[in-house]
């Protein structure tokens, strides 16, 4: 059943509020205030909604988090029913630090539609649009991803620009893709965007590789499905706890091969407020009783890609 488009602007609000409460921190270099401040922001703001909306991915388990933790019921508690992801602060260290890039993000689906990856790292490769489907997989290996790629797409390797997350982890991915020629475009942090720029042609990413947080995979394959894009993760299990914490939220097949209909299943609405300046959008600006922002909204079923600028009240 698909989502009705005129919530779009209900679910913005929750990002902008999320990404204006992140803002009040930008280069304080106190990451869980920032943090703090999004969540309260946008937990507020779900709350006003009119439906039944439980917390798929959001700051962790209830033990864990007292706010926006998986399971939490928000909204009115009456209406349609929607599982909801959150990253209320995608970027802790990007406000911390004022750097660009930090968002407030948010995917919302109808219920049971959305995976439900437990907080730990996910290994990702997603690629664009209009390429043959199912064209990449996670177990071919880079070599073999990047040549396939550079076949369908009728490029030789040293004209694809590969984005991968800084980390040393990414070593062996990055000594392949050197001797291969590829162009790296290096991110510090926030493997959203990064993930999402292979959806757009002007950010020139061919393919995005390596290995980031789970939830922040399940809210880019919602980006992703808006946009026709291809994505394919698989969890990465690095003891018993994480193993444990995952067959909790349901996961009976650990070494499990996601692509996007398997992450995000239906219509979906991906919504992604700037709070510093960044690839996509704006950051907040303050004009004095009010601000100013800049949301990334796709829409899955009514094929909406857009940026709404918006001026709040504070
Ligand atoms: P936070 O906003 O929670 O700090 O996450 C930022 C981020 O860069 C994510 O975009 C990414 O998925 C993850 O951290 C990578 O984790 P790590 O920093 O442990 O490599």
């Amino acid at each position: 059943m698909k989502i009705n488009s005129s919530l779009i602007n209900t679910f913005l609000k929750t990002t902008v509020r999320g990404a204006y409460g992140a803002s009040l921190h930008i280069g304080k270099n106190d990451k869980i205030a920032a943090d703090k401040a999004a969540v309260d922001e946008m937990r507020n703001e779900l709350n006003k909604i009119e439906m039944s909306g439980r917390i798929v991915i959001g700051e962790g388990e209830m033990d864990d988090a007292p706010m926006l933790y998986i399971n939490e019921i928000v909204g009115t508690k009456s209406g349609d029913e929607f599982d909801i992801a959150v990253d209320p602060l995608e970027g802790t260290n990007f406000v911390a630090k004022n750097l660009p890039n930090a968002l407030s993000v948010l995917a919302v689906s109808r219920k049971g539609n959305l995976l439900h990856a437990p907080d730990i790292y996910m290994e990702k490769i997603a690629i664009g649009k209009n390429l043959p489907k199912n064209l990449l997989d996670l177990d071919f290996g880079v070599e073999k991803n990047i040549n396939l790629l550079s076949e369908a797409k009728n490029v030789s390797p040293k004209d694809l620009t590969a984005c991968v997350l800084n980390r040393p982890r990414h070593d062996a991915i990055v000594d392949i893709l050197k001797k291969m020629n590829v162009k790296i475009n290096f991110i510090t942090d926030g493997d959203v965007s990064g993930v999402i720029s292979v959806g757009y042609s002007n950010k020139n990413i061919d393919i995005y590789l390596g290995i980031g947080g789970g939830p922040e995979g399940v809210l880019a394959a919602a980006a992703l499905k808006c946009m026709g894009c291809q994505m394919q993760t698989r969890l990465i299990f690095e003891d018993t706890d994480q193993r444990n914490r995952a067959k909790k939220l349901g996961i009976r097949d650990l070494d499990k091969k996601y692509n996007i209909d398997d992450m995000v299943k239906g219509d979906v609405i991906f919504c992604a407020t700037g709070i510093t300046d960044g690839d996509f959008v704006k950051g907040i600006i303050d004009t004095g009783n009010n601000f100013l922002s800049e949301t990334l909204v796709l829409h899955a079923s009514s094929k909406t890609n857009k940026i709404i600028k918006n001026e709040n009240k504070k």
